[in-house]
């Protein structure tokens, strides 16, 4: 049995879907099932990865995990959710954490809470695999308000390159680590085929979409104000503004072959991405 965190997130309904695909039995954990919206055949698990004991009880029966976990609570979530797998006698947790975890030069918030959590899954003796992948493609969902009302792209630091991934090579590996075997003490790091910049991702959506679209390059302050008026907290928009700002430095554009290397598939273009979610960016009738 599977036990899946962050079931209704970007990579976690990826992998629901491809663990469903395979037939393999899992559990998906959530705070709010009823707000799920996954498949009805799934067996869902109400908890908190801020709750121990409600991690008590998701683990049950439970021989591997997903883990995902987001923001300043990353370390602290990790420890909870290791050390209930561990009382669990769970033989193996696959860990979502952050690309740049392994740039060791990169000392803002993102890699640090994650090198945190890291260390407490190996802390708490059960057989990892980490998976850092670079940034996602999903992150243009965030330009869809912008193209369907002014047919442009705001974003910051036009001069950088990120070797986007999609969230289903990155549940593409994740869902091998689980269900196939050699992957323990692994640290896999994912990214596409091709580094691309804000202004080529808008290119390749205007041309996926069939209408014209422009570029626009903001300053960092303010899409940080974006951020904030959009609900994101302080703390989190200052770590969120710190990791967009590498875009500009070398380690973000590297292609790694490891989606291919893992999957036996090579990872998805960005061109694929956008067809796939055309739908979100349509402009209503
Ligand atoms: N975006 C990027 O470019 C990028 C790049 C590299 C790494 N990452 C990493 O990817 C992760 C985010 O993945 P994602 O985008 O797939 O997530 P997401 O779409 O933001 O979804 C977050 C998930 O976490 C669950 N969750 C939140 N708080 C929880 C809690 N206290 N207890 C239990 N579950 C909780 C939510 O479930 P419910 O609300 O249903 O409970 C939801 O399923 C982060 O660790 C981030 O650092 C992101």
């Amino acid at each position: 049995m599977i036990l899946v965190t962050g079931a209704t997130g970007t990579v976690g309904r990826e992998l629901v879907g491809q663990l469903l695909a395979r037939g393999v039995r899992m559990r998906a954990m959530t705070r709010r099932p009823e707000l799920a919206e996954l498949p009805d055949d799934i067996e869902m698990v109400r908890a908190d990865l801020g709750d121990p004991d409600s991690l008590t009880a998701a683990m049950r029966g439970v021989d591997r995990v997903f883990l995902l976990s987001s923001g300043p609570e990353i370390p602290t979530h990790d420890a909870n959710l290791a050390q209930a797998a561990a009382r669990a006698g769970v033989e193996h947790i696959v860990k979502l954490s952050s690309g740049r975890t392994g740039d060791d030069t990169a000392t803002d918030p993102i890699p640090t809470w994650h090198r945190a959590g890291e260390q407490a899954v190996r802390d708490s003796g059960v057989p990892w695999t980490m998976v850092r992948p670079l940034g996602f493609m999903a992150n243009a969902l965030h330009w869809v308000g912008s193209i369907r009302d002014h047919g442009a792209v705001y974003a910051p630091f036009g001069q950088g390159s990120i070797a986007v991934v999609d969230p289903h090579d990155i549940a593409a590996v994740a869902t091998s680590a689980l269900t196939t075997e050699s992957h323990e003490g692994q640290i896999y790091t994912l990214s596409g085929p091709q580094p691309l910049s804000p202004g080529e991702q808008t290119e390749i959506l205007a041309d996926v979409l069939g209408r014209p679209l422009r570029y626009i390059e903001v300053a960092p302050a303010t899409a940080r104000q974006s951020l904030i008026d959009h609900g994101v907290q302080d703390e989190m928009a200052d770590a969120i503004m710190a990791l967009r700002a590498t875009a500009l430095e070398a380690f973000t554009s590297v292609v790694h072959p490891t989606v291919e290397h893992i999957t036996g598939v090579l990872p998805r273009p960005f061109r694929v991405w956008a067809e796939n979610h055309r739908a979100h960016f349509a402009r209503a009738a």
